[in-house]
């Protein structure tokens, strides 16, 4: 496989590269200096193995043109593109100071309401200024949520809109479309089914997934094969978050549990409704701006006066089983692995057709 050439001290454009920061399936990114102003940038240069792949240039053509059309300050500023001597595409972005929201979630597990209420309010309103410009993240996952410390608490980015619809002109080698499919953890089911009409509430249950790790520190869908996570994903529900984590409630279970409804005609029409819903769950006010730069303390200070006057809700009922419970359905392992191939099948051939059309 083709490796990268060597780009600390390389010229890209008017940028000098001065350090890694970072990499992901496509491209590394790395930290650069403008040369004329001293401006200092993060410039991602597409990977050498996909660099000569015309629908990975294509889809990172389009990340530029996607990313630079959308402004605003909860989605990565990005500023130019070019190419690189070598032949390879850059493009510069401003630079975040931080780390990724997968890699705070690795170090410090679940998180508190008040963190979560900021970073999902601050979430949703950047995919919502995204909706409403027309684009659907598709790939929204912690590794594309870059996180940097702010005066209040966690400032929040969304990186990454190299998976926004391609419209290529022509047929294409299909290289690229192993890093199209990723890591399926956050796919919804009408992506893993390989249904054609994606719209915002793809992003929607990604969003309620993230929601579920950040509240459990688990993944809401997990496994060691992509087939057993995509199955999970249009079968299965994860447990309560109130199960693991005393500090959210049934209400909040409630919210996680209709973002990921595997059918999307029964999630939140938007990722601000979500985080309405995810307010209310907690006792607080649905105004999501306010929350997105309320401070952490402002946040903590808030959730203990509304716990204060909000009376504590009464179980749902006990079920008792009254006999001994009925044997498992045995499962046919043979239909299992069918059903998965099928839909990894599924999930292949439209995102084929969702590259060439
Ligand atoms: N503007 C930025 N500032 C600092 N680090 C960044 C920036 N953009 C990306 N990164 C880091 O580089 C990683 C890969 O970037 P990403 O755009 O997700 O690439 P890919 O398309 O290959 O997945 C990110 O997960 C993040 O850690
Ligand atoms: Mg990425």
């Amino acid at each position: 496989m083709q490796s990268d050439p060597p780009r600390i001290g390389q010229r890209l454009g008017p940028y000098i590269v001065e350090e890694p920061v970072g990499e992901g399936a496509m491209a590394r990114v790395y930290q650069a200096r403008h040369t004329g102003t001293g401006r200092e940038v993060a410039v991602k240069v597409l990977h050498a193995r996909v660099a000569n792949d015309e629908v990975a240039v294509e889809r990172f053509r389009r990340e530029y043109e996607t990313a630079s059309s959308l402004s605003h300050d909860r989605i990565v500023e990005v500023v130019d593109f070019g190419q690189t001597v070598d032949g390879s595409y850059f493009m510069t972005m401003e630079y975040l100071e931080g780390q990724e929201l997968g890699l705070v979630l690795e170090k410090e597990g679940a998180l508190g309401p008040a963190r979560v209420v900021r970073i999902v309010c601050q979430l949703a309103l950047g995919l919502h200024h995204a909706h409403a410009d027309g684009v659907i993240h598709r790939d929204l996952k912690p590794g594309n949520i870059f996180v940097s410390a702010g005066e209040g608490g966690d400032e929040v980015s969304i990186l990454d809109f190299g998976s926004v619809k391609l419209q290529l002109v022509s047929g294409r080698k299909l290289t690229a479309l192993g890093t199209t499919l990723g890591s399926p953890c956050y796919m919804s089911p009408e992506q893993a089914m390989g249904k054609l009409d994606v719209d915002q509430r793809t992003d929607v249950f990604a969003l309620a997934a993230i929601l579920h790790e950040l509240a459990t520190g688990q993944v809401a869908f997990g496994g060691d094969e992509a087939a057993e996570i995509l199955m999970k994903i249009v079968a299965e529900e994860p447990p309560p978050v109130s199960a693991s984590n005393h500090a959210y409630s049934w209400a909040f279970d409630d919210v996680v549990k209709k973002g990921l409804h595997k059918d999307k005609t029964k999630r939140f029409g938007s990722a601000v409704e979500l985080a309405e819903a995810m307010l209310r769950s907690l006792g607080l006010d649905a105004d999501v701006e306010k929350w997105a730069r309320s401070s952490e303390s402002a946040i903590v200070d808030a959730l203990e006066s509304s716990t204060d006057t909000t009376e504590v809700a009464s179980p749902p009922p006990m079920v008792y089983p009254t006999s001994v419970p009925a044997p498992l359905p045995r499962r046919s392992s043979g239909l299992v692995s069918v059903l998965t191939a099928v839909l990894m099948f599924l999930a292949v051939v439209a995102t084929v057709w969702a590259i060439l059309s």
